[in-house]
């Protein structure tokens, strides 16, 4: 092998050196941004004169040929290369000669790498960003179908009081358009261009930094050459946003993997989006909600990882900072089959909605209801709490329910009460009155869904 750098040595690399040197094997997806911020560069030295025209132009025809040439399958990868940028040089160079050399002028590799990872991410958020809003978009539906479908709502996973169904899916609605601004954020605070920097303390060339800027669509420049190459925060914000994005799914896979079980039944997966056991034929599982569950950990350590390269590393660059590359893919890869998958499953779910409103009629969930019926007749709130309370408890007593006592019964716990307390109690009534902004009622879910599909509407 034929390093680069072979003029400042009198030894071949070692062979081992060089495998665990070599970054190609992973950094060899950032093709099209290396090769589309070279062609940006070479175009703004020929502009500035520190190459020529003519030069600058071939170099660019050639780029765009070797991007070609990697996209139709002509050109492979050479994992001898020790990483994406010395691959596309001396492609460049193998095809061009002594021009393919003048690329490199006022560059280093590792403003290179910063480049190409911004502009690598900035596409890869695109990607995110469109599979996060399908995902509201499948939930939108979902809740549009089941806004009058009443279920009841939990705390401590005890029944606590009734919601809708598409009340609890607009909830995560509610979850993933945040993720949505946050990557839109992410995205925006790394939209700057580090090119220029070059290896740490810019240049004496006359270089254009705003031209090429301009080129690659950034909205600015970065103004100190040793934070150029040096940081990766930008990174780590995305896999902070992509974390907190996959605890939402996974807590969303908690409720469906529970939901799922026997004890609870509220849902059905599609045979397509579940699987069965090798030895329990009568097992459907839900692997894919348990997977994006587990998946989780994985981006959380993905972030870990790359806070934890760069914790201790001085300016500028340093080669602990190719150990980022394989994290972020990581992260991004993971996030996008969690997204996708999660979407199809929830899309063909089938939502048992009378199992859902069996379960409301049991846990007592309308007592908050009949404590307020009690103040709405003048109790303060504190002491009809109290007589609920006791109800309650008698009611457990006798095994009844709420619904099931009689008006004598009532009215023996406190003489308040009329007839009218079953209009009150019931659970139908006690959904739609909670029709307060932000509440379970179905008005108010239509509410949220419209202005989450406008939300969606602005952001495509
Ligand atoms: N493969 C390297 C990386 O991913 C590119 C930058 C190399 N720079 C250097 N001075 N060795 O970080």
């Amino acid at each position: 092998m034929n390093t680069m750098w072979a003029g400042r040595f009198q030894k071949q690399l070692n062979s081992r050196v060089n495998d665990f040197n070599s970054s190609i094997h992973f950094d060899c997806r950032m093709y099209k941004q290396d090769i589309t911020g070279s062609i940006a560069h070479a175009t703004m030295l020929g502009n500035c004169g520190i190459i020529s025209k003519e030069d600058a132009a071939l170099i660019c025809k050639t780029l765009k040929e070797i991007l070609t040439d990697i996209e139709n399958g002509v050109l492979e990868f050479d994992m001898n290369a020790e990483d994406i940028h010395m691959f596309v040089e001396s492609e460049l160079t193998s095809r061009i000669g002594d021009v393919g050399k003048r690329l490199h002028t006022a560059r280093s590799r590792n403003d290179q790498v910063a480049l190409d990872l911004r502009l690598y991410l900035r596409d890869e958020i695109k990607e995110l960003s469109s599979l996060t809003c399908h995902l509201l978009d499948v939930i939108c539906n979902n809740a549009e179908q089941h806004a009058c479908d009443i279920m009841p709502g939990y705390t401590h996973l005890q029944r606590a009081q009734p919601v809708t169904l598409g009340h609890y899916l607009m909830a995560y609605a509610q979850m993933f358009a945040r993720d949505v601004r946050r990557l839109d954020d992410v995205a925006k605070y790394m939209n700057v261009l580090p090119l220029g920097s070059c290896a740490l303390a810019g240049t004496t060339y006359p270089i254009d930094r705003f031209m090429v800027a301009e080129l690659l669509g950034f909205d600015s420049v970065c103004q100190n050459s040793m934070d150029g190459v040096s940081d990766r925060d930008y990174a780590i914000e995305l896999l902070s946003a992509l974390s907190i994005m996959m605890m939402h799914l996974s807590r969303f896979s908690e409720e469906i993997i529970l939901w799922s079980s026997s004890e609870f039944g509220f849902v059905d997966l599609d045979d397509a989006y579940s699987t069965g056991s090798s030895i329990m034929p009568q097992k459907k599982n839900p692997d894919i909600a348990e997977l994006v569950r587990g998946k989780t950990g994985r981006v959380y350590g993905d972030l870990m990882s790359l806070l934890t390269v760069m914790k201790g590393i001085p300016l500028a660059y340093n080669k602990d900072m190719q150990e980022d590359k394989e994290a972020v893919f990581d992260a991004l890869d993971t996030a996008k089959i969690c997204l996708e998958l999660f979407a199809a499953m929830l899309d063909t779910a089938t939502f048992h909605t009378k199992v859902l409103r069996e379960a409301v009629s049991k846990g007592f969930i309308n007592a908050t209801d009949c404590a307020d019926y009690m103040v709405k007749k003048g109790l303060p709130f504190r002491s009809a709490y109290k007589v609920v309370g006791q109800l309650v408890a008698y009611c457990i007593e006798h095994k009844k329910t709420l619904e099931t006592l009689t008006l004598e019964e009532y009215k023996a716990a406190n003489p308040i009460f009329e007839n009218d307390v079953y209009a009150a109690i019931d659970p139908d009534v006690c959904v739609a009155c909670r029709s307060c902004y932000g509440g379970p009622a179905p008005e108010s879910v239509m509410a949220q869904i419209e202005s989450m599909r406008n939300f969606l509407k602005e952001l495509y």
